[in-house]
Formats: C-alpha cells, structure tokens, sequence
C-alpha cells in the first residue's frame, strides 16, 4: 500500500485547481444568485479533457483513472459545485454506461460525441433520468412505460429532478417494459433530446447548486428506434444501479471538495479575524473545530480514494462508494455548518462563499441516492 499519487494525477489535480481558480471563481456568486447554467465553464472543461476523463480514446475520452476523477472533482467542487455535478453526471452516470454496456454503434454514435462534450464546436452532455415522481428512493418502481412496436419503442411518462435536464443533448432514460417482471422488465433506452414528443418542464427554483439545470422531463409518445435500447432485455435496473454505484464515488467527492473548500475558508478565516485580544485560531474552541473538520475531511478523501483505486482495479466497489457517499456528505454538510458558524455574521452573507457551499453541501445527502439509500446498500453488503 503507499500513498502517493503519480506525476500524472497530480498533474490532473493542478489543472483543476487552476480551472477551478481560473474560470469557476469569477462570477460563482452571481450564477448561483440568477440561476445560470454554468455553459462557458463546462465547454473549457471539454476542453480539458475532463467531460469524458475516464472514456478510452478509442471513443474520444481522455482515458484517464478514477483516482484522478476524485482529484479532479475535489477541486472544482471547492469553488463551484454546480460546475462539478454537471461534469460528474457526464463522467458517471452518462459516459460510464455507455461503455461499459453499449453496442459499438452507440459507442460510436452518442458516447464519442459526449466524452469531449462538444458536437460540431456545440456543447454535447448528457443526463441520466431515473427519478420520477413517484419513484425516488423506491427507484423499482417506475411508471414510465416504453411499449415495444414494430420497430420502435413508445415512451410515455415523466422524470424528475434531472441534472442537465435542458442543457443536455442526449437522456439515458429508465422505463418499464413488462410491468410483470418487476425490476426485470426495465429497460434503458438512448433519446434525443429534440425527438418529437419531449417536453423540457421548467427549471426547478433550488436550495443549492443553483447554476446547475434542473428539470422534469415529459415524454408523450415518443419514438425510440429499437436500436437505441442499451444491453440485452430487462437489463435496465441493474444497469442503473451499476451505474449509480460508480456515479456515487463522483458525488462523494464532489461532497469531499465542498467540504475541503469550506474548511479552507474557515482557516484562512481564523487566522485574520480578532477576537478578545488575538486571532480566533488561538482560541481553542476553534483550533477543535478546525481539527475535527481536517480529520474528517481527510477520513472522506481516503474513501473516496478506497473506492476509486477498487474501480480502477475492477473490484466491486458496490459498498466503498456507497461508504465514501454517506459519510463524505455528511462531513460536508457538517463542516459547512461549522464554517458558517467559525466566519460569524460574515459567514451569513454571500460574499464569503461558505453561506453558498453549506447550501450546496445539502444535496449530495439526497441525489444518487439518499444517506438512507446509502445505509440500506451497505448494510446489505455486510449482511449478505
Ligand atoms: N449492481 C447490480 N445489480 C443490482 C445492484 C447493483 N449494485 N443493486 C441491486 N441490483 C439488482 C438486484 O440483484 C436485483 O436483481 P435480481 O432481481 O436479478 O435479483 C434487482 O437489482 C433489484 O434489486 P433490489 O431487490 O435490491 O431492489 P430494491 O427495490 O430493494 O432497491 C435500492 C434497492 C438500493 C434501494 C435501489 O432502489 C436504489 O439504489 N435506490 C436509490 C436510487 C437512486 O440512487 N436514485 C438517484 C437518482 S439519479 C440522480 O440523482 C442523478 C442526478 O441527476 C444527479
């Protein structure tokens, strides 16, 4: 075991602490106050190899590891977290399942195009639509319907809460073929996102991670060619929750770079900021808040490390990414908290970035499956 990194992923790692400096620093405040998707950040980032970071070449990714994933994400979600999901749902939730399990013509077709996140010099994303009104936590029970004719599927239903949901090009969308079957008679299907009959709902008003898009999807009677189902019949929940198992290494480090920017910020804080007589660090209640948030910051690094170095070497890490999930987002929403808290009034207002992070912390304990989610797939793993 040894715990260094190689010159190439700490290569990785500066270039995304110099983007994320660079381009995601200058105007967070204000996209995250009006909403904006964040389009210029995430095209340089297709520029930076960094939409498609662990897709081979072969299909136009960079063809890089996991490991370097969560440096990468660590960084750029320690100044703009809305930047960061757009990316992880691209890497993860998108790019991965396409590789992993599409035929060579939907390699070639929609994974080439979105592992450099750009088409014809156009931003070319994704977004994964599993989530429905009624089927959140509970993600079995789909009621979106994709009924086999001739030569097409027809899709009918609606999804929630989609990441990318306008911005992106190309849904990887969750329906049910055979209600019959239960979770084997789900499919996943490839739709374009301009194909007749989907509707784009309005954005939602969120809490946190405000640049980010997020949308309901309406799908009435939508064509899908047969040729856009992804893997074999009835694969489709596995292929979710496989693809989810990786997509959950990406938001625990997303987790992970909020955490560590936040705690960031209350170092530098503590020590300018004076309080009775010197520095708020010489006082030792904040020298304990301070130590807490840096062992636990680092506790959520080694495991979002753990179950990054377990996908690169093809182990399961069903249950390491769950871990690193549930508690690297409960270290954020922890030490944001404690942030706000060390920064005083300064840390309610916006202009000191923490108000921001503590709010865009609260989400990584919900999408991709909630903390609660997260303990029912681990306890399952140690109880089997
Ligand atoms: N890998 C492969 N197969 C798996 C699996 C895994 N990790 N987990 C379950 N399965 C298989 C099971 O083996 C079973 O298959 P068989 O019938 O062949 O045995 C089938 O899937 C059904 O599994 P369960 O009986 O365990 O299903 P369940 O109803 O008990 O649900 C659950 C389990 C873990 C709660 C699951 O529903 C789940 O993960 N829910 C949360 C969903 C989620 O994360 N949603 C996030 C939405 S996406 C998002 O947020 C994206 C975004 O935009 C940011």
């Amino acid at each position: 075991m040894h715990f260094e990194f190689t010159e190439e992923q700490k290569m990785i790692r500066q270039a995304a602490k110099d983007f994320a400096r660079n381009e995601c620093l200058p105007g967070v405040i204000e996209r995250d106050e009006k909403q904006q998707f964040p389009k210029e950040q995430v095209m340089k980032l297709a520029e930076l190899g960094f939409m498609g970071m662990m897709v081979s070449p072969d299909y136009g990714g960079s063809g890089m590891d996991t490991v370097s994933y969560v440096l990468a994400m660590e960084e750029i979600s320690k100044i703009d977290a809305s930047v960061s999901v757009c990316m992880s749902v691209n890497n993860s939730l998108v790019c991965w399942g396409l590789e992993a399990y599409g035929s060579e013509e939907q390699k070639k077709k929609y994974l080439t195009p979105l592992a450099q996140g750009t088409k014809d010099g156009e931003l070319y994303i994704g977004a994964f639509l599993l989530s429905e009104p009624e089927a959140g936590s509970d993600a079995t029970s789909q009621r979106t319907t994709a009924e086999e004719m001739d030569d097409h599927y027809l899709l009918n239903g609606t999804k929630n809460w989609i990441t990318n949901g306008s911005s992106a090009s190309v849904y990887l969308v969750i329906a049910q073929t055979d209600v019959s079957k239960g979770s084997r008679g789900i499919n996943v299907f490839i739709v374009e996102k301009n194909s007749p009959g989907v509707t784009v709902a309005a954005k939602e008003n969120k809490l946190g991670i405000r640049g980010s898009d997020t949308h309901s999807i309406l799908f009435t009677d939508v064509k899908v060619p047969k040729e856009n189902r992804i893997a074999e019949d009835g694969f489709g929940f596995k292929f979710a929750m496989r693809t989810l198992a990786g997509g959950r290494i990406g938001i625990a480090s997303q987790a992970l770079g909020i955490a560590s920017g936040a705690y960031e910020l209350a170092l530098g804080y503590s020590k300018q900021r004076r309080a009775f007589g010197t520095e708020i660090m010489n006082h030792q209640i904040i020298q304990f808040k301070l130590a807490d948030m840096a062992t636990r910051i680092e506790a959520s690094r080694l495991l979002c490390m753990k179950a990054a170095w377990e996908k690169d070497q093809n182990l399961d890490y069903t249950m390491s990414s769950s871990m690193a999930k549930v508690y690297a987002s409960e270290t954020a929403m922890w030490t944001t908290t404690e942030a706000v808290q060390i920064h005083g009034g300064y840390g309610f207002v916006k202009e000191y970035h923490v108000e921001r992070l503590m709010r865009d912390a609260k989400i990584t304990q919900i999408y991709e499956g909630t903390s609660e989610v997260q303990r029912i797939v681990i306890s399952r793993s140690i109880l089997k």
